[in-house]
């Protein structure tokens, strides 16, 4: 027989997002009767915006003429969505950021996933602890680690604890890594980073010679001015890190697909004696194992950019900030404690009692029928919590914090 990829052995369960998945629909058929409300996985539920509807349909037009077909494309992305990325989302705030560092993509949990690929077998990796999972199981399929404790950790990986004392955005460590994933606005916990905390991160990768990626996917979501959207709003952070950004909490494109990760020139490794452009590694893998995002789906991304699209979006964005703040306040008020949903779409919420993370879940579906998402699905500094996504529709995330307080 074949054999397989041995790493994959390691894997402590199943991803996280289908277990609860599968957790809600054996529960949903034993109990056909109950109105479950999903504010578990953090997937938009409005509709798309009409200026990027329009752009798409011109688009599936436009490809179904002679002259306006288009076969593949540039598998780093047209330029004029690269050029209007460069243009509203770095130029407009001051940050040097150019088309040709930006690479478009389906999506930022596949960027982030197959970013492990260009570097070392062996590189040391640091993860934030909680975490978006995709980071740490990339990391052990890709053979960086060794096995899983009991906590749900892998020996191997350096785990940057983030607690209700520092806010959940860990210092930087004390020893050298190679790889430190950051996430602001943070998923699962809700925390931004403020520009000092940035600086110290950056300062710290400039001097230990480590590549931060920071995943940037929420960034719409900030409303306090201080806040940094990009690593790029800090000085030297061109030197020592990737972003990635994404249109699906930004513009509704969780079915779409279409996401962006930024490469800087001045970004470099080692390549064994040579010291290269990152680039150039990111530039073969994506032009090797990817043909680019289909024609109608960059220009439907275009279209965000447009004073339209800006305004749509804005509302929408302001719609789920909104239900943050209904559920925020509401379990605030039930006697919760609760962190995140002002400047990022989750609510993290420390569980009542004492009560583990799969308990309070448990009890959530049961009682509430409300699903959130574990904390401890997020690592071993996630157990004792909740998240609960404010992607909902208004009247379910109303009833949902109601039927939250009938159930405490
Ligand atoms: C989440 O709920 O954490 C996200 O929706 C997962 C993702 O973006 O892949």
């Amino acid at each position: 027989m074949a054999r397989l990829n041995e790493h994959y052995g390691k894997l402590a369960a199943g991803y996280l997002f289908p277990e609860i998945g599968r957790r809600v629909a054996a529960y949903q058929k034993d109990h056909p009767d109950a109105r479950i409300i999903k504010l578990g996985i953090g997937d938009v539920v409005l509709p798309l915006a009409p200026a990027v509807c329009d752009a798409m349909r011109s688009a599936v037009d436009e490809m179904g003429t002679e002259a306006g077909f288009h076969g593949y494309g540039p598998e780093q992305g047209y330029d004029f969505l690269r050029e209007a990325i460069a243009k509203h989302d770095f130029a407009a705030c001051g940050v040097d950021v150019s088309a040709s560092e930006i690479f478009v993509s389906d999506g930022s949990k596949c960027d982030s996933g197959n970013v492990t690929e260009i570097f070392a077998a062996d590189a040391r990796v640091a993860v934030p602890d909680p975490v978006y999972p995709v980071y740490v199981d990339t990391n052990v399929m890709a053979g960086r680690t060794g096995t899983v404790d009991a906590r749900g950790r892998y020996a191997g990986l350096l785990y940057l604890e983030g607690n209700a004392s520092n806010g959940f955005c860990p210092e930087p460590p004390k020893e050298a890594v190679d790889v430190a994933y950051l996430c602001f606005p943070n998923n699962p916990t809700g925390a931004v980073a403020s520009r000092a905390q940035l600086e110290a991160w950056v300062a710290w990768a400039r001097k230990t010679g480590a590549i931060l990626l920071f995943d940037a996917a929420y960034e719409a979501y900030i409303s306090d001015p201080a806040i940094p959207h990009s690593i790029y709003e800090i000085a030297g952070a061109r030197e020592c890190a990737i972003e990635f950004r994404s249109f699906s909490k930004t513009a509704g494109f969780t079915g779409i697909r279409c996401a962006y990760v930024v490469v800087p020139d001045a970004l470099e490794g080692k390549l064994g004696d040579k010291t290269v452009q990152v680039r150039n590694l990111w530039n073969r893998r994506h032009t090797t194992k990817f043909n680019g995002v289909s024609y109608p789906v960059q220009r439907a991304a275009e279209a965000v950019f447009t004073e339209r699209g800006r305004r749509e979006i804005r509302e929408r964005i302001d719609y789920y900030m909104a239900n943050a703040k209904i559920i925020r306040e509401g379990l605030t008020k039930l006697g919760l404690d609760v962190f995140g949903g002002v400047n990022a779409p989750y609510v993290w919420v420390k569980t009542p009692k004492g009560i583990d993370s799969w308990g309070f879940f448990d009890r959530l579906l049961d009682g509430a029928k409300v699903v959130g998402t574990p904390g401890a699905g997020f690592g071993a500094c996630g157990e004792g919590y909740l998240r609960l996504s404010a992607f909902g529709k208004r009247d379910n995330v109303e009833e949902a914090v109601r039927r939250i307080g009938t159930t405490l």
